[in-house]
């Protein structure tokens, strides 16, 4: 068999040893439903989903009953939107404001709701000259969706400050960070950034699909979104009474094995998170193409890039063609393309499985498509 060369990371990652085994064992051995059974089998199943509940609070500077699992950073976005518009207090004469850095879930639920009338104005963030975002120019605003790296730049911003530039134009802004991709090479800390809610995937990091990371500073504040099992304490006539956080965000029955599996890509990320020594190989000889055009920057997470007189899809195709998968296209993430004046680029992303010999045979197909 042809041995695969997979540096598609930032689109999912493969999976460790580690979360394979601890899935597996948990299907085979301990499988059964979480919240809902008194038999040591059930209980031994709740102690596992707040143990890693509580390995994700710890991972991002959180208290457990500020996460909630998601499906994913797409669910957990959108349900933040839902959660935000349902509340008594929102205003549909509210602002947001988005930058050209989103992936495409993070910002079109709320462009959904400007082209529906739900809500009033949209404003962008002003980028620099390397597409970072301006502090400086953070306008005054009631929803702030920031993301924390770009899935096409690999540039982690600084949320600390842009948020803290936010809240001095509008005290009660409500910040929403997306950290699908910062994740994954950068230490998340939610007290020091001083977000309302964030997101990030499961599978990014090494861990099962259909699983992801909600928090929420305020868990308390709002009203749910979603109803159904396990959320409720009593239900009785008109009365409802809703069971405290994280339960009363996690309506109907939890990804187990993914949640568990979560918990063992935690631990392997914090111990092996990818080389980025790779993708400055990789930019440094790339450089020497002619014919290349390097999107992103030598210290950046991700290397995306273009070559003259060539589609995309034909580079990705091609590097396919020797086993070498990359991702191109827009990336989910039209709007940076579109800043940059192209409709597609080819991304390399790395994992900690990726050596320095994957980059050198992939800069070996390189040099024969574009020679
Ligand atoms: N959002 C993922 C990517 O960047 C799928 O490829």
């Amino acid at each position: 068999m042809n041995k695969i060369i997979y540096l598609d990371a930032a689109a999912s990652a493969l999976k460790p040893k580690s979360v394979i085994k601890t899935e597996g064992d948990f299907l085979r051995k301990s499988y059964a439903n979480a919240g809902r059974g008194v038999c040591a089998r059930a209980v031994a199943v709740d102690d596992m989903v707040s143990r890693v509940r509580g390995r994700v609070a710890e991972f991002i500077n959180a208290n457990p009953a500020q996460i909630v699992f998601s499906s994913g950073a797409t669910d957990g976005l959108n349900r933040i939107v839902n959660i935000l518009t349902s509340q008594p207090s929102y205003s549909e004469s509210s602002n947001f404001t988005v930058s050209d850095l989103d992936h495409h879930s993070a910002r079109l639920p709320w462009e959904a709701l400007l082209h529906y009338g739900k809500i009033r104005k949209m404003q962008i963030l002003k980028l620099d000259e390397n597409f970072d975002i301006k502090i400086d120019s953070v306008p005054k605003t009631d929803f702030l969706i920031i993301t924390a790296m770009s899935n096409v730049l690999g540039r982690p911003q600084d949320v600390e400050q842009i948020i803290s530039a936010a809240r001095r134009k509008n005290p009660n802004v409500i910040t929403i960070v997306d950290a699908s991709q910062y994740v994954v090479h950068k230490q998340i800390d939610v007290k020091k950034w001083d977000c309302d809610f964030m997101v990030f995937s499961g599978h990014k990091i090494g861990a099962d699909t259909g699983v992801g990371v909600l928090y929420i500073r305020d868990s308390e504040k709002y009203l749910p979104d979603k109803f159904g099992g396990g959320m409720v304490m009593k239900v009785s006539g008109s009365e409802l009474v809703l069971n405290s956080a994280p339960e009363k965000w996690e309506a109907g029955t939890l990804p187990l094995t993914q949640i568990a599996g979560l918990g063992a890509a935690i631990d392997y990320l914090e111990q092996k998170r990818p080389n980025l020594y790779l993708i400055k190989y990789a930019y440094d000889e790339l450089s020497k193409m002619p014919r290349v055009k390097i999107l992103t920057g030598r210290d950046a997470a991700i290397l995306s890039f273009v070559v003259d007189g060539m589609h995309p899809l034909d580079v990705g195709a091609m590097l396919g063609a020797h086993n070498i998968c990359v991702r191109v296209g827009n990336m989910c993430a039209a709007w940076i393309h579109n800043a940059m004046g192209i409709s597609g680029s080819v991304r390399v992303s790395i994992g900690a499985w990726n050596t320095i010999q994957d980059i050198k045979d992939f800069i070996k197909v390189m040099k024969k498509i574009v020679k």
